[in-house]
């Protein structure tokens, strides 16, 4: 298998850092194909956690070219800060980081209509993460989005910018009363952030694409995860990309039939930042213990991330639109301490039990989880060296997962360390 999509099956956070991290080894490229700086993908090595939200989580690898795709929204402020942080670990950033002239451009006015709208509307708030990423997208959709080419043509960029601006003014003086933006502030800070990513521009189809010719591997990496995708997620509380693997190809511009494989990243249990239904939630007392255990905080907003059951519904669901070859299993240590555990297998509403992810929202704030249970092992897993070692209790719990999900494991992870990980 060479060209390998890796996607999040649950709420985002799973644990896709990590694995793409461990993945990058056998691959030549790993490229980001939606979503923005919402993200934040951790990879720890030995003392070090780094967290990347735009540049691709194979960036600590020497060798291997990571790009930016075309699907991705790009904030240039945060994208040339990530740059800085990435470089004072030590990590070389030249000729490896690669950036589509077709991916969107973030500007200011974005990110402060998504904080904006937020407040104004709180009652139907997304709890988003603030970074413009909605507001960048519905331009994109609208087809009045600047792309990362658009600032490389004066005239273009100039023309889109003001009346980008017309508009968005209006609308922050007469929906928001708040004060506008100025045209020439933003028209030369973008032109001077395009001086500095100039080196790194390509057309990322054509990349890809000449790569694949010449036998060599990609990683997709995916961000968010597929309850939050904006078709197949818990709409409208989802981010406005195609989470699921569908969206690599968009995203890049790299078609279906080069794809070989899909691997979904499930965490041993279920966690969600933002609002929005969240059917097997813990009740306070769990919900504090499993948070401070697995460090259940975001990686990009830091707020505390609300905590639940494993949900083979929505499990089973990932496994369906993704096309999920093998499934990875994260966090599995941090369950180590729990007498039981219960798997969610369907959703009871009205008398009505759903086990396949229902549309309806009302199904989806008002069901009562249908539950199995199984025993814990109470015995520390994050030392595992083989699968094996894992205690029965423990593998009998993966099994299970594996078997409502319909997808076989490859990989578990006991820890955040590239160590901690078994490969079955
Ligand atoms: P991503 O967005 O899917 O890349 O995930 P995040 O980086 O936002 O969140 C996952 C968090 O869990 C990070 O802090 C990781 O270092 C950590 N992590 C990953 N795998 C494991 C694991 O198997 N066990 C534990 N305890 N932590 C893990
Ligand atoms: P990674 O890649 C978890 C959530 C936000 C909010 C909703 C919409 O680290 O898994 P947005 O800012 O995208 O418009 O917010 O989506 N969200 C994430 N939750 N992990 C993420 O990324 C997320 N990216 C966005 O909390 O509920
Ligand atoms: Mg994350």
């Amino acid at each position: 298998m060479s060209n390998i999509v890796v996607i999040g099956a649950q709420w985002g956070d799973e644990g896709k850092g990590k694995i793409i991290d461990i993945l990058t080894k056998d691959t030549d490229y790993v490229v980001r194909y939606q979503g923005g700086n919402n993200a934040g993908h951790t990879v720890v090595v030995g003392k070090e956690e780094i967290i990347l939200h735009l540049i691709p989580s194979g960036i600590l690898h020497k060798n291997k070219k990571c790009i930016i795709g075309n699907g991705v929204v790009i904030d240039p402020e945060a994208l040339l800060s990530e740059v800085s942080y990435v470089k004072a670990k030590g990590i070389s950033i030249g000729d490896n980081l690669g950036i589509s002239d077709q991916a969107h451009v973030i500007f200011p006015y974005h990110k402060v209509l998504d904080k904006l709208r937020e407040e104004k509307f709180s009652k139907t708030k997304i709890g988003t993460t603030g970074r413009g990423i909605g507001p960048c997208y519905t331009d994109k959709f609208s087809r009045a989005g600047i792309r990362i080419a658009d600032l490389y043509n004066e005239r273009i960029f100039k023309d889109k910018l003001e009346s980008n601006m017309e508009e968005k003014n209006a609308i922050f003086s007469k929906v928001y009363n708040y004060k506008k933006f100025s045209f020439e502030k933003i028209y030369e800070q973008y032109r001077e952030y395009a001086k500095i990513m100039k080196p790194h521009i390509c057309n990322c189809s054509v990349v890809l694409n000449q790569a694949i010719k010449k036998k060599k591997r990609i990683l997709f990496e995916g961000a968010q995860g597929t309850l939050l995708d904006i078709d197949h997620g818990t709409y409208p509380f989802v981010t406005s990309s195609n989470s699921t693997s569908g969206g690599a190809c968009v995203g890049t511009g790299v078609g279906p039939t080069k794809i070989d494989k899909a691997i979904g990243i499930v965490k041993a249990y279920t966690t969600r930042v933002g609002e929005g239904p969240f059917p097997t939630e813990f009740s306070a007392e769990l919900l504090n213990k499993i948070r401070q255990k697995g460090r259940e905080f975001g990686a990009t907003t830091g707020r505390p991330r609300r905590c639940g059951w494993f949900d083979a519904v929505i499990c089973k669901n990932a496994v369906t639109v993704n096309g999920l070859d093998a499934i990875a299993v994260t966090k599995l240590d941090v369950l180590d301490e729990m007498p039981v555990l219960k798997i969610c297998v369907g959703y009871k509403y009205k008398d009505k039990l759903y086990t396949d992810f229902p549309a309806d929202l009302e199904v989806l704030w008002k069901a009562k989880p249908v539950y199995i249970e199984c025993p814990g092992w109470l015995k520390d897993t994050s030392q595992a060296k083989k699968y094996m070692d894992l205690p029965a209790n423990a593998r009998k719990y993966l099994r299970k997962i594996e078997q409502l999900a319909g997808a076989k494991i490859e990989i578990i992870s006991i820890g955040s360390d590239r160590n901690q990980t078994l490969f079955v």
